[in-house]
């Protein structure tokens, strides 16, 4: 049994309120009665892309489970290679950061979807080609979930929609090519959500730092995007012998 905690949008940002609820958050993890096969990180990392925000988050996000970390909008694509992927070291800093993990049984290609200096998400040409080819060097028997930070549908979410991932018509015919790209995998909305893009299962990880105000909760048209009472939470994505996936929410006491 393959399982994959998935967390996003930690928002380190010098203050407690972050670094409490993400500690809290690997704290949970670390402790359980099990190797997860991943602990996958769906972007907004650091509130303001920076050197320190990206040290703490590398301390805090490091448990005895791999760890698989995409950016965000809130990210810098320098600061978060320079801190996170520190093998790495690509011609352009500002490239976008793809990464793919080859498990036994699985296969995760995380894709940037950040645009820099924007807050709205796009795959460039480059990402597309790379998740083509890392599709096309998969055998057809191995489950591949393709996992970025900006959601590539509208999720109800007036805030958030405006910001989503956009040119997905390009990544719906690349998923046409490719049967065995399992599930979309994303964060950035800050609400555990569960949709369908491209006839695949669309999982939406909660954010840990604060959680979104769906429509109908808001009591007025001033009220903030933010609920700031609810607890953290995470997704498990678990991928059983037949390849099917199941995905459970958790939150997580601070
Ligand atoms: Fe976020
Ligand atoms: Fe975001």
């Amino acid at each position: 049994m393959i399982v994959i905690a998935h967390v996003s949008d930690v928002h380190i940002d010098g203050e407690e309120r972050a670094t409490d609820r993400t500690r809290a958050v690997l704290r949970y993890l670390e402790e359980l009665p099990y190797d997860l096969s991943a602990v996958l990180v769906t972007g907004d990392v650091a509130d303001h892309g920076t050197p320190d925000e990206y040290a703490v988050a590398r301390k805090l996000l490091t448990s005895r489970h791999p760890l698989l970390v995409c950016p965000g909008n809130h990210d810098d694509r320098a600061a978060f290679r320079k801190a996170l992927l520190p093998e790495e070291t690509p011609a352009l800093p500002y490239a976008p950061v793809n990464q793919v993990l080859r498990g036994e049984g699985f296969v995760v290609a995380l894709c940037d979807s950040s645009v820099p200096g924007e807050h709205q998400g796009l795959l460039e040409d480059e990402t597309l080609e790379w998740l083509d080819a890392v599709l096309a060097d998969t055998p057809h028997e191995l489950p591949v979930l393709v996992a970025f930070h900006h959601p590539p549908v509208p999720l109800h979410t007036p805030y958030v929609d405006e910001i989503r991932q956009f040119g997905e018509e390009r990544l719906a015919a690349l998923a046409d090519r490719h049967p065995h790209l399992t599930a979309f995998l994303a964060g950035h909305a800050h609400t555990a959500a569960a949709t369908t893009f491209a006839g695949r299962p669309l999982l939406v990880a909660p954010g840990v730092v604060s959680a979104l105000r769906l429509p109908w909760e808001n009591p007025g048209p001033d009220s903030p995007h933010v609920h700031l009472d609810l607890p953290p939470a995470l997704a498990f994505h678990v991928l059983g012998d037949d390849g099917r996936l199941t995905t459970h929410y958790r939150t997580v006491t601070v």
